[in-house]
């Protein structure tokens, strides 16, 4: 999604502007631009539709040379991926503004300003923002008090960075729903709508929060609270290693961070787990309180994330015996929800800063839930800022746009969560924890056995080069994993994929199979194994060619347009994590082949942070 760069500095900063775009490239975007306060006096910009690097070798053929300046990625909302349309958007010569988010009253205030002979050249609700505030400053000459007032008319969400040729010694930040992040230098100081962004310049942040505004000079910091009131943030040390960022030397982040899998998976665990149970601790200080209570629990979250809770379910009601129902924030945050007495709502969210994962959060605040419980990546999101109760994955940034490592540590995640629900209420059998307990200790090390199928899984990839259309299988927990597996495919190769829980073939979908189709299952060895084998059959008999990840135990071989890849055997409750493995890799590898952007995969972005 759209992504924030300022700095305000005595050296030149066109290339800090750059560099921090290049860092959030990741985030997905389909147009780039800066603005910078020139050596000359006044604001020049550049825009570029494209990459990153259209717009560095833009700036390459006719330099930009300033100590101050905003810059900005734009993925389209308001107005087609075009140079007009690219932000910092300009009023007159001098006033500049970079925005993420969506200005929903922006139809009334365009109208309002064409009124008072404003033209507009672009499409954008930004566009709107920068007029309102150059109208504002005829009033209240001073930038941070234009900018106060001008917020005051905005609906919607906003992350916002300003600079003025008139006021050149400082740059404006406003934030509403859209998260911003202040990185702190000496004599120099920036802005970011992620600390990512920054790390080249500094380790030291300070985070905006709702309602914020700042005035950033090179030696001083000024935030100014939603009631107006000066506030003071605290500045924190960023500990992540800055290769976070790197490829390492991987062909893509995506490989890179499927094979993080044991490590992070390893961090996720760590200090959460006793000697034969899990830590109720590790979800924060009111748990303890609060678990016991829990009758019912309600999960919300989008795609992948969404994938994680429906594994979950199969979890909690299997094993903690606790009534699950879990929904995609979108259709959650629309829908007249009922809620049971006593119940835990969960979201689940890498970025914490998804729109409808949040919305939803704050309905279900009005709607009487017990408490609200994130489990999420990153630590200052509003997510976690906005729940009771968290529960941080620890798996890094996740630069690839699919997500990766982020759903298992997820899984990890939502497992403890299942143990420690099942204890406190008394509902687990007896062992049961104790006996996955040891087994998650051990995961890290069956991750990195799963991961040592990846020669096998290149090779498996071939079978898809020339292929439109595939379907997943799964049953039971494993179902959620083929719907995983198949968004996987789909979203970085841009072959089509379904997923079908297995016994649901005969009742509509065996009609798509013959031989163009393959038919891509996941098979532990647990008691649905059976009927599993006979879906296969289903199949076969229909020409269909079968691409099998089964148990090493689970007694399937190679046969004629069948291809059985032998996984470890695990006890069947952790099944969905390890065989998430090999779809990762089987998804990854055809999007190789197929010779598409894998980082980054078209009309998609990291963190969907619109609605
Ligand atoms: C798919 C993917 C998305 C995200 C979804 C939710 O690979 O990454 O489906 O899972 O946009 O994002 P978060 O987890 O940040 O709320």
């Amino acid at each position: 999604m759209c992504g924030i760069v300022g700095a305000v500095a005595e050296r030149n900063i066109t290339t800090i502007l750059i560099e921090g775009l290049k860092r959030l490239e990741y985030r997905g975007y389909d147009s780039a631009g800066l603005a910078v306060f020139t050596q000359q006096g006044h604001l020049e910009r550049r825009r570029r539709i494209g990459k990153v690097s259209e717009l560095e070798a833009a700036v390459a053929a006719e330099p930009l040379v300033g100590n101050l300046g905003i810059a900005h990625t734009r993925w389209a909302t308001h107005g087609a991926p075009t140079e007009g349309n690219a932000h910092p958007h300009f009023s007159g010569h001098d006033l500049a503004v970079v925005h993420n988010g969506i200005i929903e009253n922006h139809d009334v205030l365009r109208e309002q300003l064409k009124g008072l002979g404003y033209v507009f050249t672009s499409q954008t609700d930004t566009e709107v923002i920068v007029h309102l505030l150059h109208h504002t400053l005829k009033s209240l000459p001073d930038l941070a008090d234009a900018l106060k007032a001008t917020v005051k008319q905005l609906h919607g969400a906003y992350g916002l960075a300003v600079i003025s040729a008139s006021q050149p010694d400082r740059l404006l930040a406003a934030r509403s729903g859209s998260p911003l992040v202040i990185g702190l230098g000496h004599g120099e100081n920036f802005l970011a709508s992620d600390q990512l962004a920054l790390r080249q310049v500094t380790d030291r942040f300070m985070y905006l929060e709702e309602g914020d505004i700042a005035e950033i000079r090179r030696d001083q910091i000024t935030i100014w609270a939603v009631d107006g009131q000066p506030v003071q943030r605290e500045a924190v040390q960023y500990h992540e290693g800055a290769e976070a960022a790197d490829k390492g030397h991987y062909r893509h982040f995506m490989l890179k961070e499927i094979h993080e899998q044991p490590t992070v998976v390893q961090r996720t665990l760590e200090d959460r787990l006793g000697s034969d149970h899990v830590l109720v601790q590790a979800f924060g200080p009111k748990a303890a309180e609060l678990f016991p209570k829990v009758r019912n629990v309600q999960i919300v979250a989008c795609g992948t994330s969404y994938h994680a809770g429906m594994v979950a379910r199969y979890w909690l009601e299997e094993l903690a015996g606790i009534p699950c129902q879990v929904e995609v924030a979108s259709e959650f945050r629309y829908r007249k929800v009922v809620v049971q007495p006593d119940t835990l709502f969960v979201s689940i969210s890498q970025s914490g800063e998804t729109a409808d994962t949040l919305a939803a959060l704050r309905n279900a605040k009005e709607l009487g839930f017990l408490a609200s419980l994130a489990i999420c990546n990153v630590g200052i999101s509003s997510l976690v800022r906005e729940s009771d109760l968290t529960l941080l994955t620890r798996a890094g940034p996740e630069i690839g746009v699919a997500s990766t490592k982020a759903f298992t540590t997820q899984l990890v995640s939502l497992m403890l969560l299942t143990l420690s629900l099942g204890r406190v209420r008394g509902t687990l059998p007896a062992g049961v924890e104790a006996e996955l307990v040891e087994q998650l200790r051990r995961l890290p090390v069956r991750l990195g056995e799963a991961l040592a199928m990846d020669a096998t899984i290149e090779k498996t990839s071939e079978l898809f080069a020339d292929k439109h259309h595939t379907l997943f299988l799964g049953r039971g927990a494993q179902f959620p994993v083929a719907m995983e597996g198949a968004l996987k495919l789909k979203e970085i190769s841009y072959i089509h994929a379904e997923a079908y829980p297995a016994g649901e073939l005969k009742h509509g979908p065996l009609a798509l199979v013959d031989a163009d189709m393959p038919v891509v299952t996941v098979a532990p060895n647990n008691e649905l194994l059976e009927k599993l084998k006979s879906n296969l059959q289903e199949v076969r008999a229909r020409g269909g060619e079968l691409i099998v990840f089964a148990d090493e135990k689970a007694g399937m071989s190679n046969g004629e347009g069948t291809h059985v890849i032998a996984m470890p055997h695990i006890i069947d409750a952790l099944a969905p994590i390890l065989y998430t493995i090999p779809l990762q890799l089987l998804s990854y590898y055809v999007a190789v082949l197929k010779g598409t952007d894998v980082d980054q995969p078209r009309n998609l972005a990291k963190s969907v942070t619109v609605e």
